[in-house]
């Protein structure tokens, strides 16, 4: 995994260390009963059918009506899909399966502690909750279509059942992920301009009843420096009628879900139908500096990728049952939790709790119970189970048709365990490459067609075209074992639309690298720039190698490498801070961090106060594995921290030549330090 950190070697070198793998078919059984067994998908989707082809994904819909215009690219890069349509997100996912469907389950949850019972949702069921609390939103939170509102929620029935809520009122969600500090979800409140919260008391997590509500005051505190107020605090009760946090009630503001419910029991609320191109949620992700951004989704053309994806790629049919592991605080789980299988009329599992709570058979057992048969997680809880209990699958009564890696390159090894040991040789996998900017899969095999490569992703999915280029632009050609910048030619409908309230953040971020013509309005001359580095084989497989720039994979997640630094800054005695990604067996990457101090101060209490600052800005998951104190950071003679170097020592790996740096004698110093 060391080998493909890409910081003091060039991508070029990294990739020609690598083999090629030996390649997996599907199972004839797999292809038997795939929703998409027939090529010609890609004849359908080739580049002279676009945008047009994306008809295929929006015709899986329920439209109130039809677009006019499929793609308008008048004004590059804010593209608008289905033009002049009208379409409801929650009509999709609710109410157009009543009447097939009404009595299956559309959601399953299963809470951590093992002795409480799984809760059911059918279709019906879930109609009927959406219904109330979308009646709540509006009549006692008072939100209309447009209006923002944050739900800092953890992996509980409520947020899906919120989450359309909202979308029946054409109100944008902003989902912040429930492990997130009080202070990172203050920051994405003030962000986005969200009056009202949506928050819970507790949750399970790790065998422990953790605090949550607490949370909710804290980042209303940071919320209202940045200038946003917020009126309104919903607290789910994880019991109901039973408040198991310890944070006051602020009277006025703060109100439980299910007394105020009371009031709307039976309450129906028609979906309101949404042009196409207005925004259903906005999901911040981390970037190379500043802030986090709030990525804007649309209505139609989302709802359109994400069904179309979970139909063929995930091959979800309404008789599987399906789990993706993931948590719904991320894209993953907007997109393949909720929307898309939902879309489809799945049924799809959510799991409160880690996967190895109360033991590493957990994950297996509810398979076996819920006789789960399509499984979706990310490589770091892959290598997770696999060093828990390496034959733990083995032991019990579970089949799944299908598995998804997803978040994070997998190295080939993990594959081959998650492909013989959990999926006992019998699953077709897909691993599939994408971003929360991106909305649904960008490269993936399509399960009944393409063989599988571990460690790859796969060629573009039906309706991409990327393309790789060098540092100067010329494109790099395949299979010739080079690497580069991994873009995407077109646009596609479930693209992101804009950054939240920065429109040049979101052209200078991910279109300006490559732009052919800044006054182009042809699409051609407007790449998207993913920020990663990829080689393409001469079959057309693309291997990921990672990002490009300042962001740290941490167990499938991206955090800002700025965000973390200035976090340690908060620490008054911290002078200077650089954090660099450390490779981890377990997690892919987790951050180490170096500080230098000022002048005069006591080292003692600086590294835990340091570790205590990152987590109060952004929460538990950025913890560094070290926190070095340093006499001096090493520099270029212009004054900037040579990361690369820590990184290279972090790692235990050459650090190459630095006599040019401003001084050189540090390095040795830290080397000394951190390697012993
Ligand atoms: C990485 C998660 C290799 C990549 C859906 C990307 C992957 C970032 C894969 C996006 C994969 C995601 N193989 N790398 N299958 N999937 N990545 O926004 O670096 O949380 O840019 O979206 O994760 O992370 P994000």
């Amino acid at each position: 995994m060391a080998e493909n950190l890409n910081l003091d070697v060039s991508e070029a070198q990294i990739a020609v260390h690598w083999q090629e793998e030996q390649v997996f078919p599907p199972s004839a059984q797999f292809i038997a009963q795939a929703n998409m067994t027939d090529p010609r998908i890609f004849e359908r989707f080739s580049e002279d059918k676009f945008p047009e082809c994306y008809k295929e994904y929006a015709d899986l819909l329920t439209w109130y009506r039809y677009w006019h215009t499929t793609l308008d690219a008048s004004d590059p890069p804010f593209w608008k899909w289905f033009l002049g349509a009208e379409i409801n997100a929650s009509y999709n996912c609710v109410d157009r399966h009543l009447d097939k469907y009404k009595n299956k389950a559309a959601l399953i949850w299963v809470p951590e502690p093992e002795d409480e019972p799984h809760v059911t949702l059918t279709y019906q069921e879930l109609y009927v909750r959406v219904n109330e609390v979308a009646a709540l939103l509006r009549d006692f939170a008072g939100l209309k279509a447009g209006d923002r509102v944050t739900l800092h929620l953890p992996m509980v029935l409520e947020l899906p059942i919120t989450m359309l809520a909202c979308a029946r009122l054409g109100v944008i969600h902003s989902v912040v992920f429930g492990g997130f500090s009080a202070k990172a979800c203050g920051e994405r409140i003030a962000d986005s301009g969200s009056e009202v919260l949506v928050t819970m008391d507790g949750y399970y997590r790790g065998g422990k009843l953790l605090e949550h509500k607490a949370k909710s005051d804290g980042a209303i505190e940071v919320a209202a420096k940045e200038g946003q107020t917020v009126d309104k605090v919903l607290i789910w009760r994880r019991y109901r009628g039973k408040y198991v946090s310890q944070a006051p009630i602020v009277e006025g503001r703060d109100y439980f879900v299910d007394d105020v419910l009371r009031d709307y029991v039976g309450e129906r609320v028609d979906p309101v139908p949404m042009p196409a191109e207005a925004p259903l949620f906005l999901m911040y992700t981390s970037g190379t500096t500043g802030s986090p951004k709030g990525c804007q989704h649309s209505t139609g053309g989302y709802m359109a990728y994400v069904a179309g994806t979970s139909k063929y790629v995930q091959d979800i049919q309404p008789d599987d049952v399906y789990w993706c592991m993931a948590d719904i605080g991320w894209i993953t789980g907007h997109s393949y939790i909720v929307y898309g299988p939902l879309s489809l009329a799945a049924t799809s599992v959510m799991y409160e709790g880690v996967p190895t709570c109360p033991d590493a058979g957990r994950a297996w057992r509810i398979a076996e119970q819920l006789s789960v048969d399509i499984f979706h997680t990310a490589p770091t809880t892959i290598r997770m189970l696999r060093k828990a209990d390496p034959d733990g699958p083995s032991r019990y009564d579970y089949q799944f048709k299908h598995m998804t890696t997803v978040g994070e390159p997998i190295e080939p090894e993990v594959w081959r365990w998650y492909y013989y040991v959990v999926g006992k040789g019998k699953a077709a996998i897909v691993d599939t490459w994408w971003q929360t900017e991106t909305g649904g899969f960008l490269c993936s095999t399509m399960p009944a067609i393409h063989p599988m490569k571990p460690g790859s992703t796969g060629p573009a999915v039906p309706g991409i075209y990327p393309v790789i280029y060098d540092e100067d632009g010329n494109e790099v050609e395949r299979g010739h074992g080079r690497a580069g910048n991994i873009c995407i030619r077109n646009p596609w409908p479930g693209a992101f639309q804009t950054v939240w309230g920065d429109r040049d953040r979101y052209v200078s971020t991910y279109y300006a690298k490559y732009c052919k013509d800044r006054n182009s309005t042809d699409w051609r001359d407007w790449p998207y720039f993913t920020g990663d580095a990829a080689m393409e084989a001469a079959d057309g497989y693309y291997r990921i190698l990672g990002r490009v720039d300042d962001v740290i994979n941490v167990a499938g997640h991206r955090l800002g490498t700025k965000e973390i630094e200035s976090a340690c800054l908060d620490v008054p005695e911290v002078a200077e801070a650089a954090v660099v990604p450390l490779a981890d067996p377990i997690k892919g990457r987790v951050p180490d961090v170096y500080v230098s101090l000022q002048p005069d101060c006591d080292p003692t209490q600086v590294r835990a106060a340091v570790v205590r600052s990152i987590e109060i800005s952004i929460g538990k998951i950025a913890r560094p594995k070290h926190v070095y104190v340093v006499p001096d950071m090493p520099k270029t003679r212009s004054g900037k921290i040579m990361r690369r170097v820590l990184a290279a020592i972090s790692n235990g790996r050459d650090i190459g030549d630095v006599t040019t740096l401003a001084n050189p004698s540090v390095v040795s110093e830290i080397r000394d330090m951190v390697q012993g």
